[in-house]
């Protein structure tokens, strides 16, 4: 009997700072748990990151960083394909091609847009717009069964759906159709000053857990984390800082709400964030470990990604040869 084809995953994040417990938690965790029975592929997304002004040493610098973290996450080189999305030119090349299969209409309605570009109010560029055609194109040309991401990107996995199925429907099969992935409670990390805000890389101030901070940082921001007076650990609607709190706490030591509510029955806020506090910081704890390991060996990781890079065009490069030719490119050599 024929063996079953392996599922293709695909995902990324962009290195454009250091990456925060949301992203970890919405995101690369479950990478690493995929990796096993799925044919993987997890870029850095370094071009998206343009569409926001970048400092070219530092956003250099993240790249490497953010490699090292997805590999201190537990992403092994030799499973799983890790590369840089900008040493894959056919990422640009298909998105040219499936911006002209793309509405304005649907990007008009990306809500990623409208909140960048109400934040970047005197950099609304061209590639903000069309940023998730270019996600499309990630997707797509890999050929990706399943895409894990936390919830705000699942409207960009739609539209990756419609782009596929009207290309598709214009020229017969040519790109598989991709489903997202989220979990249940980490799929939207809110932000510990304003739980009712996604937690961001680009929050200043106390909001964001970064994989990176030490453990007195992790404390004090978990302290400080906004509640409410009911004064009661349990989750409930309109306690949107409390169920942030719960959803981190259960993503991180796989207890139920109904554990969590029995571990701090007749507790205060105080000790209830002091557990979560001190759960955090174990498990960044031993990424930063990792972490400094990894960091020390830019030649390994330097590696990892000129490897990655070369597996990964192959398959693209595939499905970019495929696309040029349904679309009536003429191209002499063939
Ligand atoms: P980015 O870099 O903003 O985030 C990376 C991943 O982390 C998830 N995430 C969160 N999950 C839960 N709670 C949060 N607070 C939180 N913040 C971020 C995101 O949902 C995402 O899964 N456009 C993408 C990067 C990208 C991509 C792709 C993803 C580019 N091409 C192709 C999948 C497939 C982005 O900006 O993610």
């Amino acid at each position: 009997m024929e063996e079953a084809r392996k599922k293709v995953v695909l995902s990324g994040i962009q290195p454009s700072g250091t990456l925060t417990i949301g992203n970890y938690l919405g995101a690369l965790r479950n990478w690493t748990k995929m990796q096993d029975d799925f044919l993987c592929y997890y870029m850095l997304a370094d071009l998206h990151t343009i569409t926001v002004r970048q400092v070219p040493a530092e956003l250099r610098q993240n790249c490497l960083k953010t490699a090292a973290v997805y590999l201190a996450a537990g992403l092994d080189p030799e499973k799983i394909t890790l590369f840089l999305q900008s040493m894959v030119p056919a990422h640009s090349q298909l998105a040219w091609v499936l911006d002209c299969y793309t509405m304005m209409g649907e990007l008009n309605r990306m809500t990623q847009f409208k909140d960048k570009s109400a934040r970047h109010a005197d950099n609304i560029n061209g590639g903000l717009y069309t940023y998730p055609v270019l996600m499309a194109a990630d997707i797509l040309l890999y050929q990706a069964d399943c895409v894990p991401v936390g919830k705000d990107q699942i409207q960009h996995v739609e539209l990756a759906r419609d782009i596929a199925n009207r290309f598709n429907g214009v020229y017969s099969e040519t790109f598989r159709v991709p489903e997202a992935l989220t979990t249940q409670n980490s799929a939207s990390i809110r932000s510990l000053s304003d739980p009712t805000k996604k937690m961001s890389k680009s929050e200043s101030g106390d909001g964001t857990i970064f994989v990176l901070d030490p453990k007195d940082v992790v404390l004090r921001k978990i302290r400080k984390a906004v509640t409410d007076s009911d004064g009661e650990v349990r989750r409930a609607e309109g306690k949107h800082g409390i169920n942030n709190l719960m959803n981190i706490y259960s993503a991180v030591t796989g207890k139920t709400d109904g554990e969590i509510e029995r571990e701090f029955a007749g507790k205060g806020y105080g000790e209830f964030k002091l557990a979560v506090g001190e759960a955090v910081a174990d498990l960044l704890g031993g990424i930063q470990r990792e972490f400094e390991r990894y960091m020390a060996d830019k030649a390994f990781l330097n590696q990892v990604l000129i490897e990655g890079a070369e597996r990964a065009s192959y398959v693209a490069n595939k499905t970019l040869a495929k696309v040029y030719r349904k679309v009536g490119f003429y191209d002499p050599r063939r």
